[in-house]
């Protein structure tokens, strides 16, 4: 049974899932058609937890094989060839045994072996993969694998722009020519780092150039989480304010993962009202826990990066931090210094740009930072 109804991580079903409706909709309406997608977001808004439920949705399940793989941890096509032969075997064949047998038939020359791992109650298979060669010739057989079965298979590749890290040569040419030749799999690409993957797929001059129905994720409307929230603390016979509720979705940008934390830790306290006053304790609580954090980011960056996010952060974001308000208010140095250190906060993601102003990406740490002197 699950005791606290705010999950923050993995996916269990729709009970727990805020909306989500149209996006939903349309994932599904292109799966149906015939066309691939790439889902984009910021970090933690929700691109995977909505693969998981549009996988996990009857029509989807019936129709189709769902398979997810996150390619976050690899990095080389090596990595890719095991995560993806992982993620496939796992899903077309329930046992370890079963798992063997049918990769010996596939992937003989790469002395597969399987283990079982308890914790994820998934088989897990090693390949001996030696060179390049090998890496590609066993992604060209999992793919056919993959386009051969019975029932067609919608194959989700989340943290895609991994692959631009790869040090192999056209990687994108060879998952390219693949895919295109995979008529009757449906493909969901996802991924965060939103200059990396809209490279991929909107440069003239790559392999995946508009091969695919690009999905920006929104955030989930205030409305929309509101009623979650409340139904969910309604659901445990507790009760919370609309004002509280307000409060927590403009204080964590109702950002996803944000807006989780949040209310898991508010529900926690078991307090059976919730009013306005209660937030900013929970709020005040989490700081303080995160601090030890906080106080490493202020070490790794230099005096000028970490005033520029301070700054940012005490003005909610900011559009022009070259301006000249901005830049006299926080005593910020010259033009040039503020640019290269707006890029290099930037490549460090710990600011992002939304709605044409810089934040700083974690939530929580921009209101810490609104705390300091
Ligand atoms: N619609 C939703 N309703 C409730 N919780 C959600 C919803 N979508 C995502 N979550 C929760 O929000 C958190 C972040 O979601 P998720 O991991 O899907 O984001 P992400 O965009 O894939 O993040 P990352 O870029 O870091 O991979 C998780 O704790 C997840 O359980
Ligand atoms: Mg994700």
């Amino acid at each position: 049974m699950i005791k606290n109804p705010f999950l923050l991580k993995g996916y269990v079903s729709a009970e727990y899932f805020c909306n989500r409706e149209i996006e939903t909709d349309k994932m599904i309406s292109a799966i149906e058609n015939s066309r691939d997608l790439t889902l984009i977001s910021p970090r933690r808004l929700g691109k995977t937890g909505l693969i998981y439920h549009v996988l996990n949705q009857e029509n989807i399940k019936n129709k189709y094989v769902p398979i997810y793989c996150d390619i976050y941890q690899t990095s080389n096509l090596a990595d890719f060839a095991k995560v993806l032969s992982n993620a496939v075997f796992n899903q077309i064949e329930k046992t370890p045994e079963k798992i063997l047998k049918k990769i010996k038939q596939f992937l003989s020359n790469l002395s597969p072996s399987v283990s079982f791992n308890p914790l994820t109650l998934q088989a897990e298979i090693d390949l001996k993969i030696r060179n390049v060669k090998e890496a590609e010739n066993s992604i060209q057989q999992i793919f056919s694998l993959i386009e051969k079965s019975k029932k067609p298979v919608v194959l989700a590749i989340d943290e895609f722009q991994q692959i631009t890290r790869y040090p192999e040569q056209n990687v994108e040419a060879l998952l390219r020519t693949h895919i295109q030749q995979m008529t009757d799999t449906r493909i969901v690409f996802s991924g965060s780092s939103k200059h990396l993957l809209s490279a991929i797929f909107s440069d003239y001059n790559r392999p995946f150039y508009h091969s695919t129905q690009l999905l920006t994720l929104p955030k989930i409307s205030k409305n929309d989480y509101s009623k979650f929230i409340s139904t969910k603390f309604g659901d445990a016979k507790r009760s919370i304010d609309d004002e509280a509720i307000s409060h927590i979705l403009d204080l964590t940008r109702i950002h996803t993962y944000y807006v989780q934390y949040f209310c898991n830790r508010l529900f926690e306290s078991k307090k059976r009202n919730i009013t306005k006053e209660d937030p900013d304790k929970t709020l005040l609580d989490i700081l303080v826990e995160n601090e030890e954090y906080y106080y490493t980011y202020r070490n790794l960056l230099t005096g000028q990066q970490f005033s520029l996010l301070k700054a940012i952060g005490k003005e909610d974001g900011i559009e022009k931090p070259s301006s000249k308000d901005f830049m006299q208010k926080y005593q910020l140095g010259t033009t040039s210094t503020i640019n290269s250190a707006i890029k290099s906060l930037l490549s460090k993601d710990l600011i992002f740009k939304e709605d044409n102003k810089y934040l700083v990406y974690d939530v929580f740490f921009s209101l810490w930072l609104k705390l300091l002197n």
